[in-house]
């Protein structure tokens, strides 16, 4: 399969950013700027629990599909301040980010952890985005493919060769997140070409080709071009810029370029 087959996603991931109402004036401003998109590439606002409601009726009719930051894997139950994938779809959500670095990083999220919101998020109907990626120290010492493989291997397990259809996977390299320090088109291709790899080894070539890959950590207006246009990078998990209209849209016309 070539990429153009592949489906383009382009997301924001707004993290702690946001009252309703900047939420709702940020959606209806992006609202018409991406409106072309439609049919060509996905375009999708990931936003903190307390917007999606918001955000849901805001881009009701619009090509803007809704997602959450995060998903808890019980069902119910006494699990105080979070939030269960069915309370997700039934707000009309459709996507969640899964295992981003600052989960990880500062709320203890581990591959095990993101693995089992990952296979719950599916069973209630939503669509992962589940993200990887190495930290600055392990890329020095040069074991950015062993990371990358274990943490493919490990989130995904159990996610079956329907499910991972629905599954989008983020590559963002820690090092590259909020630092203004972004991946050469050439290294955030790379890792791509090589998650990719290590989907056709746990499922096949055809079903590897399929999936959506995105690259995150520090995509702005300038660069998005340049990464988009790598064979193995179908998209964006934009942060800072996702939070400015026009930022915003300018990546995205890239991916309705590329
Ligand atoms: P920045 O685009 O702000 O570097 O954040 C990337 C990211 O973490 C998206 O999930």
């Amino acid at each position: 399969m070539k990429k153009s087959a592949r489906k383009a996603i382009i997301a924001g991931n707004w993290k702690m950013n946001k009252t309703r109402p900047e939420a709702k004036t940020l959606l209806e401003d992006i609202k018409p700027l991406v409106a072309n998109a439609e049919g060509n590439v996905e375009v999708i606002a990931c936003v903190p629990f307390t917007n999606l409601e918001t955000a849901v009726n805001v881009t009701a009719g619009s090509n803007i599909k809704v997602g959450a930051e995060n998903v808890h894997f019980e069902k119910s139950g006494a699990y105080t301040g979070e939030i269960s994938a069915d309370m997700l779809v039934e707000v009309g959500v459709e996507y969640v980010v899964i295992g981003h670095s600052e989960r990880r990083q500062y709320f203890g999220e581990t591959d095990e952890t993101v693995n089992k919101r990952t296979l719950a998020a599916l069973e209630a109907g939503l669509k992962p985005i589940v993200c990887v990626g190495e930290l600055k120290w392990e890329r020095e010492c040069n074991i950015t493919e062993e990371v990358i493989a274990r943490q493919i291997k490990l989130d995904l397990w159990k996610v079956s060769k329907e499910a991972i259809k629905n599954v989008v996977i983020a590559y963002e390299p820690v090092w590259a997140i909020g630092t203004g320090l972004t991946a050469s088109p050439e290294q955030a291709q790379e890792v791509c070409a090589f998650i990719r790899k290590q989907l056709a080894k746990l499922y096949d070539e055809e079903t590897a080709e399929s999936v959506t890959i995105q690259y995150g950590g520090s995509m702005n207006a300038a660069n998005a071009a340049e990464l988009l246009a790598q064979p193995d990078i179908d998209g964006g998990l934009i942060g800072g810029a996702s939070l400015k209209a026009d930022a915003f849209n300018v990546i995205v016309q890239a991916a309705v370029n590329g």
